[in-house]
């Protein structure tokens, strides 16, 4: 094993070569410090939770909304804790499900037995709604109805917009995408300008720095001032994780980044730039699922597409092309064929972008392996015959419902589909204020070049999907702490935490490629106080697939059993997934 490099000549190394630098924000509040954030309560109060039943118990937690600025004032989490089965407990973990804007509580409320039964039911297992999602404070929802919200991105939606062939190749397709611009920064200007209006000051007290600071308050309230802070964060939720190492890298306990998101780019540049990072083996994902379709009976889209990978891939381009030529830039009534109980037969509403978000949200789990061949097969039916429908009622329910599709329009229902859990209303606000340049040249004009070069290059089909960032350039708050920001942290995040932590990536994950968790456990930055988990699976994060393997990497790590360090930037441990929904490939 490396040493670990001592912290305060990382902190000496890194004044010395930064001295000169200038920064928008200087923080007074200690970073890297071995002791919690101040400011927060001490104690909290467990009582019945609303909506789920006791052994769960709930709290509220007192919190500084500035934590350099105390006088500003004080707001309120929501916690949730399913306790321990066994007396006395072996653990604590809390968990972070991602977005950014997941509700924590719901997710604990409803999967906390699960992850009981893989973490040991010696374990608490604790979730809380980060500052501005769901039951905690600071208030940044800007919708309360759905109408006025559908309203609002129909504005752009409606217009036929944004709409692109996914791979940008024909000039006129190029250009066709290169003229949505316009519209597009008008509305991200109107976007910030009504956010602002209606939530002020609220959006710069949501931002990741904050929600990690409240995380480790949270353990000092809970389990004692000092105690190690045990966190398992989840797609966007392992930017606690990464955070986590760097701020408070002595309280590092046993911590988990399964699905990473890359720390560096939220971090250290635009938020836009996370967007050739994010879908680099979304492409695999999806030649992964038409090979397994490919060679399985029970997949339909395998029968169409002859039976070969490149034949299932050709038909759902033969789709998605269909969808392009014969959008008329309508609404899409998916919602009144639930409400109506009729199904519909196939309509110019349905757009390349459309269809590909389906796709990328239903390449998430294996569990909807079956229903995207279904709603492929169904598409192409109704593309290719005036009378037929899409399949049954309860499967576009199962789209609307389970699926967790992000549309502009609708992006912020999610899986959690009720406004109340301000899904993706925290997220831009905790997205687009982490960035580091918001305000500089980054304009969406050079965006929209940088999706076309991705498109072009790496991800043909999905390249043009990452839309909520499309309105970061326009967007004018930055959280009052952003990691990018505190002197004490060196450039390359490479502060090395007090214990080892567990990194996991899938081989091909369509949201958070391994690459990503390749590099921060790499030895540019967390090297042996990280163990890399390859999980050879299709879908995002470890809740993907059913894997054995991966749970006993998991329980080993929680009982103090850490994998081997191979020394290098390869996995330290490879697991494969138990069993897939379609019948395994024949060779
Ligand atoms: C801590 O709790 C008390 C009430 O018990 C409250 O008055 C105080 O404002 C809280 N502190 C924070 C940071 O919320
Ligand atoms: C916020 O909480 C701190 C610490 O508990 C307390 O001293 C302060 O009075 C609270 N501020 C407000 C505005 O309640
Ligand atoms: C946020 O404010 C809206 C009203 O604009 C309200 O409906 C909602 O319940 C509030 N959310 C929270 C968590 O207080
Ligand atoms: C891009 O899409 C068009 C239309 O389907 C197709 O003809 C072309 O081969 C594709 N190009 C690449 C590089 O995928
Ligand atoms: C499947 O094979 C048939 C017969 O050779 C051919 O007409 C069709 O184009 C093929 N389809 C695909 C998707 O390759
Ligand atoms: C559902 O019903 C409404 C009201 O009758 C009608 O306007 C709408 O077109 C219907 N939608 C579908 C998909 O049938
Ligand atoms: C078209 O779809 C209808 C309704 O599902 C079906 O009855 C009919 O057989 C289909 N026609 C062809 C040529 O597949
Ligand atoms: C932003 O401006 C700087 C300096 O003027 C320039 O070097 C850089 O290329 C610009 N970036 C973009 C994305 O246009």
């Amino acid at each position: 094993m490396r040493p670990t490099r001592s912290l305060s000549r990382t902190l000496a190394t890194f004044f010395l070569t930064a001295g000169c630098a200038s920064f928008d924000v200087v923080i007074s509040v200690s970073a890297a410090s071995s002791h919690g954030p101040s400011g927060s309560n001490d104690t909290l109060t467990w009582g019945p939770c609303t909506g789920y039943p006791a052994p769960y118990e709930c709290a509220t937690f007192g919190v500084p909304l500035d934590y350099a600025r105390p006088s500003v004032g004080n707001t309120t989490l929501a916690i949730i804790r399913l306790p321990a089965k066994i007396s006395p407990r072996k653990g604590y973990m809390f968990y972070n499900p991602g977005g950014p804007g997941a509700p924590g509580v719901d997710y604990i409320g409803q999967l906390g037995g699960t992850l009981q039964q893989q973490f040991g039911e010696g374990w608490d297992v604790i979730g809380w709604d980060p500052r501005g999602v769901g039951g905690s404070g600071p208030n940044v929802s800007l919708f309360t109805e759905f109408a006025e919200y559908d309203a609002f991105w129909e504005q752009i939606e409606g217009a036929g917009k944004p709409e692109a062939r996914g791979n940008l190749t024909r000039p006129s397709d190029v250009a066709f995408f290169r003229s949505q611009a316009s519209v597009f920064d008008d509305f991200g200007k109107q976007f910030d300008a009504k956010y602002r209006a209606k939530r002020g000051d609220n959006l710069k007290y949501v931002g990741t720095c904050a929600v990690v600071r409240d995380l480790v308050g949270m353990v000092d309230a809970i389990y004692g001032r000092g105690a190690d802070v045990n966190f398992y964060g989840s797609s966007y939720g392992t930017l606690f994780s990464a955070y986590l190492t760097q701020m408070f890298p002595h309280r590092v306990g046993k911590v988990i980044a399964d699905g990473v998101l890359d720390a560096f780019t939220w971090t250290r540049t635009p938020i836009t730039a996370g967007i050739p990072v994010d879908f680099t083996d979304t492409e695999k994902v999806l030649r992964a699922w038409s090979t397994t379709c490919a060679s399985s009976t029970n997949c339909a889209l395998g029968t169409i597409g002859n039976h070969t990978a490149d034949g299932v891939i050709s038909v759902i381009d033969g789709i998605l092309n269909t969808a392009y030529d014969v959008y008329d830039g309508s609404k899409l009534s998916l919602f009144d064929f639930i409400a109506n109980g009729t199904a519909p037969t196939y309509s110019p509403a349905w757009s390349f972008y459309l269809l590909t978000s389906f796709v990328e949200n239903l390449l998430y789990g294996s569990s909807n392996w079956l229903f995207l061949d279904s709603f492929l097969s169904g598409i192409y039916a109704m593309q290719n015959n005036a009378t037929a429908t899409l399949n049954s009622r309860s499967e576009v329910n199962h789209f609307l419902t389970t699926a967790n599709f992000r549309l502009s329009r609708r992006s912020m229902s999610g899986p959690w589909a009720d406004m109340s859990s301000v899904w993706s209303q925290a997220g831009f606000a905790i997205a687009c204020g982490d960035s580091q340049h918001p305000r500089s040249n980054y304009t969406t004009a050079t965006l929209f070049e940088q999706v076309i070069q991705v498109a072009q290059n790496s991800s043909p089909h999905f390249g043009t999907l990452l839309v909520p960032r499309w309105l970061c350039p326009r967007w004018t708050t930055q959280a009052v702490e952003r990691l990018g920001d505190i002197r004490s942290i060196p450039y390359d995040l490479n502060i090395k935490p007090k214990n080892v932590i567990l990194v996991i990536g899938n081989n091909a994950d369509p949201a958070t490629p391994f690459a990503s968790a390749q590099a921060l456990a790499s030895k540019k930055r967390l090297g042996s106080k990280a163990r890399l988990v390859k999980f050879n699976a299709i879908g995002h994060t470890t809740t993907s697939n059913p894997s054995t393997c991966i749970n006993n990497v998991i329980r080993s790590y929680l009982e103090g059993d850490l994998p081997e360090d191979k020394g290098d930037d390869a996995p330290d441990v490879i697991c494969e997934v138990d069993s897939t929904p379609f019948t395994q490939p024949s060779e």
